[in-house]
């Protein structure tokens, strides 16, 4: 990760973390941005004694805010969450994003699902025209199902490939002790049909895919400043 595109990660995860109000039930997202975040929140529990609760959507995210002190709860004890962020992969105009590289996308599609406001951090790198150009698809999977949901993919279009553990033998395993799938499309034109296709095959967990989720999207720039992308509500 460049300099330039660390501080564009450090800006937006500050903004966010200036946004939390006291009071607030707060979603915890995973990843390199989302921890910027999270270490921001911590500073103002800290310095300004600012009282949150934090659902994490890892385990992760989990450690990181006990370490920087953010009081955690569960969706069993705050099932309506006030605001969720996290990061992204690849951010659409229509404010539609993939999400799991760090393959956490089922917990944080169900956390951001919660939440009144899901607020979406990312570089300006992160801005695309069309999904799926640079970025495969991360698939959550039941393991006895590889071989047919990748068959499945295969004649969607897609080159799926089983991601493997870096200092791991074999297969990563999620959180949830699943599989995942990293579907690498030509592009993703009609992200709804993809989705419905995905959550009708016996097997899939959830997906990458975030649709109509995020309220807004905050965007690092290389020049230091933060760009806001608001959904248009009707
Ligand atoms: C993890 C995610 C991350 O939020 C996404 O991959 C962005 O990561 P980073 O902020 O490190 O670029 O979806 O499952």
């Amino acid at each position: 990760m460049s300099d330039l595109q660390k501080a564009a990660k450090r800006a937006v995860g500050q903004r966010v973390a200036s946004m939390i109000a006291p009071g607030m039930v707060v979603g915890l997202g995973t990843g390199s941005t989302a921890a910027l975040a999270i270490e921001a929140l911590g500073e103002r529990v800290k310095k300004e004694g600012l009282r949150i609760l934090g659902v994490p959507t890892s385990f992760a995210s989990e450690r990181l805010a006990r370490e920087v002190g953010i009081e955690l709860t569960t969706l069993d004890q705050h099932p309506d969450l006030d605001i969720a962020f996290d990061g992204a992969d690849e951010v659409d105009p229509n404010l539609t994003v993939i999400k799991g590289r760090g393959a956490a996308q089922t917990r944080e599609k169900i956390v951001a699902a919660q939440a009144k406001q899901f607020i979406v951090l990312v570089d300006e790198s992160k801005m695309v025209d069309v999904l799926g150009t640079k970025m495969p698809l991360p698939i959550e999977i039941v393991p006895m199902a590889a071989t047919p949901i990748m068959n499945k993919l295969r004649q969607m279009g897609a080159e799926p490939e089983l991601r493997m553990g870096l200092k791991k033998d074999g297969p990563v395993v999620s959180d949830q002790g699943l599989w995942i799938l990293d579907a690498m499309f030509d592009k993703i034109t009609n992200p709804e049909h993809v989705n419905t296709v995905l959550l009708h095959t016996p097997g899939v967990v959830d997906h990458g895919l975030f649709i109509g989720m995020a309220t807004e999207v905050l965007v690092g720039k290389n020049d230091g400043t933060v760009e806001r992308i608001v959904r248009a509500t009707h």
